[in-house]
């Protein structure tokens, strides 16, 4: 990214990837790394291989780190599972160093030279019913980023962030979806003012790991298959493809029953005054045949408010970067 001294930063600490986006003129930049590290034992050879690439590493305790985005495929070369700063969309509290580690990899994505930049980062909502308390997480990562250079901070809800992103057209009014790799967020504006947001503690992850479970393969491998080549319909003949789409329904299901569950339990049902949309994004939606997959399950589900239309978000991926950043620019 170029350099933006006095910028504004969206941030997106996903569990699965970082993704930092800025305003260049008219359009949007974006830089991801996957939030994820892999060890291996050290070698002089390896370490300037991975500096001529310009990998992100470090060497720590006689082994290499490999930081994101190479760390999937180096694991999946050696047969090892890639590890996770975060789980289900908050900071892994079992996985030591995840700080020092996401330190590293947010460090990768921002912009050189664009400390000082007002930044706006985006956090996970409770899951549905439980009053998880997400102070930590939020407090933590918004110190570390003062730490890392940028001293005007702030934090936005992640399904919020999609309204802000996606829904410029109703005035930012309506649903906002993100299917992520721990979690899905799903949050209800209206005029850009968040009336119901919550979490579902299935996403990707959940995918992988369900899949792999009753497959045998590796939880990567089930990941890397997931991205490269699924698709709706059609997998009857190939266990992992059939596994996938099973645990995509029950997904699918979580999220639109907690929708159900959400809207029907608030005491005030909001109340639009016109159908309005659902935008889905995040890396989970983009199976081909998702929106299709979801409208109908949707459609069954019979919510207590019109919905207009289903789209897809128009950069699934960093619609929740977009979206703080939008958040940061409006301040
Ligand atoms: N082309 C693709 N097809 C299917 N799934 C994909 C694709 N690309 C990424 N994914 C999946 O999307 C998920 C990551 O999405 P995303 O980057 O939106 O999550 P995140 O924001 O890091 O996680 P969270 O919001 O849950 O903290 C992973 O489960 C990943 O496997
Ligand atoms: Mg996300």
């Amino acid at each position: 990214m170029k350099d933006n001294p006095k910028g504004v930063i969206g941030l997106d600490i996903g569990t699965s990837r970082i993704v930092a986006a800025q305003r260049e003129g008219d359009s949007d930049q974006f830089n991801a790394q996957l939030n994820a590290f892999v060890t291996i034992p050290f070698s002089k050879l390896t370490e300037n291989s991975l500096k001529r690439e310009e990998v992100p590493h470090a060497v720590i305790d006689g082994q290499i780190l490999i930081y994101g985005n190479e760390s999937a495929r180096m694991a999946d070369l050696l047969g090892k599972e890639i590890r996770r700063p975060m789980t289900r969309g908050i900071l892994n509290a079992n996985e030591q160093q995840s700080l020092a580690q996401i330190a590293e990899i947010v460090k990768t994505t921002l912009p050189e030279g664009s400390k000082g930049s007002k930044l706006c980062f985006s956090i996970p909502a409770p899951s549905l019913g439980q009053e998880e308390n997400l102070t930590y997480h939020e407090a933590t990562l918004r110190q570390l980023l003062e730490q890392l250079g940028y001293p005007d901070v702030r934090s936005v809800n992640e399904g919020v962030a999609v309204v802000y992103s996606e829904l410029e057209d109703t005035n930012y009014t309506g649903i906002g979806v993100s299917c992520g790799g721990g979690l899905c967020n799903i949050s209800l504006a209206y005029m850009s003012v968040p009336v119901l947001s919550f979490s579902v503690p299935k996403g990707g992850d959940f995918i992988d790991t369900s899949a792999a479970g009753v497959t045998g393969e590796m939880v990567n491998r089930i990941r890397l298959i997931k991205e490269e080549s699924f698709r709706f319909n059609g997998n009857l003949g190939d266990k992992v493809m059939q596994a996938i789409a099973v645990y995509y329904d029950d997904m699918i299901q979580a999220i639109v029953q907690g929708l159900r569950t959400a809207l029907t339990g608030s005491r005030h049902v909001p109340k639009f005054g016109r159908p309005a949309p659902l935008v889905l994004s995040g890396g989970g939606v983009l199976p081909h045949g998702f929106r299709e997959r979801f409208e109908k399950a949707l459609q069954a589900a019979a919510l207590p408010i019109p919905i207009s239309e289903i789209r897809l978000a128009k950069d699934p991926l960093n619609t929740t970067a977009r979206g703080a950043l939008v958040a940061a620019l409006s301040e």
